[in-house]
């Protein structure tokens, strides 16, 4: 499922289907399906008027319905990113949505534009997805169930991958700049780079290296916190060598029972890349050891 479909029922939409949806939203926190009545009084819309929009959104498949007990309505995740695009755009953080970046197993990544003129990266999160096969119509209670907390789970690991960039931000860590976060979307400063796994030739191999482990050195001692996802494809390198590390909503603290387990095998990708490609050798407990701040020196 590409982000093009929810732009083009974003276009099609006005401020009263944003209210429906958004009153729909709301309802399904205490709902599996918001019935009628509760749209039309947390809309502030006649209800003639909510039947009017309801026909339309249903049209536009941006939401699915119950006839019985009683006729409810949810809203799918076509919706979930209209919403969330509206509040960027309404917060005046982004103007335009340009080209995918990337379309991934746990994302779907966008090209954007401030309004004034500034790229934005989008990153729309969409955890589990493939294990996660969204149906037109759920029939079932459970499946609905499945569906909101599908919902939940994507906004919660938005505002995980945030609340990290926040904190590394602050800390001058080079990862992207947090620029807003709205349910299932983070927007963020766009890095002129290419990922380290395909990037065609770096100056100094081993330069890079050390400032990837003294970024995560950082990371480790200075916030106490893994990414738990590090990888070549995780890194962008620019032209002029600098890093910026990205992909951060499975990160984990350094309280989290065998968070040194992850720290191993995120150094160890690294590592092993830097190896099989560069031919760069660092001992694996050296690199841990300098990480975790027990030697000042790799
Ligand atoms: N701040 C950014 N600047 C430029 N490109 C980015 C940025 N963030 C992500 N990307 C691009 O999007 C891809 C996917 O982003 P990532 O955060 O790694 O999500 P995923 O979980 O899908 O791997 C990256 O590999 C990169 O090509
Ligand atoms: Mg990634």
């Amino acid at each position: 499922m590409s982000l093009r479909l929810s732009l083009n029922a974003y276009n099609r939409l006005e401020d009263e289907d944003f209210k429906v949806l958004a009153a729909i939203e709301l309802g399904m926190s205490s709902h599996a399906f918001t019935p009628v009545d509760y749209i039309a009084r947390v809309s502030g819309l006649h209800e003639k008027e909510v039947s009017y929009r309801l026909r339309k959104l249903n049209k536009l498949k941006l939401i699915l319905s119950r006839r019985l007990p009683r006729v409810g309505f949810a809203i799918n995740s076509i919706a979930y990113d209209c919403l969330a695009i509206r509040s960027m755009v309404k917060s005046g953080i982004l103007k335009a949505i340009g080209d995918a970046l990337a379309e991934g197993k746990e994302s779907d990544v966008y090209l954007g534009l401030s309004p004034e003129d500034i790229k934005l990266v989008l990153k729309f999160l969409r955890i589990g997805r493939t294990s996660f096969r969204q149906t037109r119509r759920l029939r079932s209670y459970v499946e609905q169930r499945d569906h909101i907390s599908w919902l939940y789970q994507c906004r919660l690991a938005a505002n995980k991958e945030y609340e990290a960039l926040s904190i590394l931000y602050k800390l001058r860590v080079r990862v992207p700049k947090p620029i807003a976060c709205n349910r299932h979307l983070i927007v963020i400063s766009f890095f002129d780079g290419v990922e380290l796994a395909f990037c065609k030739e770096i100056e100094d191999p081993s330069s890079i290296l050390l400032d990837i482990l003294s970024e995560v050195r950082r990371v480790y001692t200075e916030a106490s916190i893994i990414h738990g996802d590090l990888n070549e494809y995780n890194v962008l390198i620019s032209s002029d060598g600098d890093i910026c590390i990205i992909d951060w909503p499975q990160y984990i603290t350094l309280d989290h029972p065998g968070s040194i387990e992850y720290l191993r095998r995120d150094i160890r990708n690294i590592l092993s890349f830097f190896k099989r490609k560069y031919d760069v050798d660092v001992d694996l407990d050296r690199a841990i050891g300098y990480v975790t701040g027990s030697s000042s020196m790799l």
